[in-house]
């Protein structure tokens, strides 16, 4: 069984423009927001996966974003680790070290980057295992930058583990998880107008089926699902998206995110997996 972290609503809110999503969102309603987060833990928890927390800290409004702080993963020889990130906003930074408090508590070594001022790297909502933990797709150009996505990669092949690093090019899609989801060991849901035509190669290249979803689908935030032991968490079903899971043999199940969308978030950005 997996386990996934979560971070309570408890003090969310929309209060500045961090992604083009923000523009104009507030108000949030609190009480809607704390009932649909509650109900994308019990997707998960019904897709198999062991339920975390980590406790919400006032001030910092975007924490519930639990994706972002930290990338956690597993090496190929077993050993639990986490990468902090280096958040371009300020805010955001604050988040980082109640998140690396919480995985050193859980046994996981703290491998850091010394990423300098203008380096960026956000954790989960750029850095996506492969479902079979074989290789870490890489997005930059937005929230995490080229240089921060190159020295986790060196950090990562010195472990053993491949990443492949993808160049964003579309505001709108800020992080690899509002244009990329991992589907099956072999295929991947994308957006393709958010990548560069060397991204989208590099992407063909290590995933033999790619299914594509439209821009009005991916504004949807279809690609911020998460596949999780067959079953596919998102807050919407569309037509290219239902092609892909029907062959893919994948259960959709739904969950509405209507007040985190409007921070620019969905179910990816919510959770963090724990491998
Ligand atoms: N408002 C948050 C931000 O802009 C949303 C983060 C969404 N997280 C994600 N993994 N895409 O930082």
């Amino acid at each position: 069984m997996r386990n996934v972290l979560f971070c309570p609503p408890t003090y969310f809110d929309v209060i500045d423009v961090k992604n083009p999503f923000m523009q104009g969102k507030a108000p949030v309603y609190k009480e809607l927001a704390q009932r649909q987060w509650e109900a994308a833990r019990q997707a998960f928890a019904a897709a198999g996966c062991g339920l975390k927390t980590i406790e919400a800290v006032p001030g910092l409004e975007d924490m519930v974003f639990a994706a972002n702080q930290v990338f956690a993963g597993v090496t190929p020889v077993g050993e639990k680790f986490v990468v902090p990130s280096n958040m371009r906003h300020p805010s955001r930074g604050r988040e980082v070290p109640h998140f690396i408090k919480y995985f050193e508590a859980a046994g996981y070594r703290v491998i850091n980057l010394n990423l300098t001022k203008g380096e960026f790297l956000e954790g989960g909502g750029d850095l996506l295992w492969s479902i079979d933990e074989k290789l870490i797709w890489a997005g930059y150009g937005f929230r995490s930058s080229e240089s921060g996505v190159q020295q986790f990669a060196s950090a990562m092949r010195l472990l053993g583990i491949e990443v492949v690093t993808l160049e964003l090019c579309d505001p709108r899609f800020y992080h690899l998880d509002t244009c990329l989801a991992p589907l099956t060991p072999q295929a991947v849901l994308i957006y393709p107008g958010a990548f560069t035509e060397a991204a989208l190669a590099l992407i063909r290249k290590h995933a033999a089926y790619v299914y594509e979803v439209t821009e009005e689908e991916a504004l949807g935030f279809v690609c911020n699902g998460v596949s999780a032991n067959g079953q596919f968490i998102t807050s919407r079903m569309t037509p290219n998206l239902e092609r892909a899971l029907q062959a893919e043999k994948i259960n959709p199940v739904l969950v509405d995110t209507s007040e985190f969308e409007k921070s620019g978030g969905s179910v990816c950005c919510l959770k963090q997996f724990m491998p």
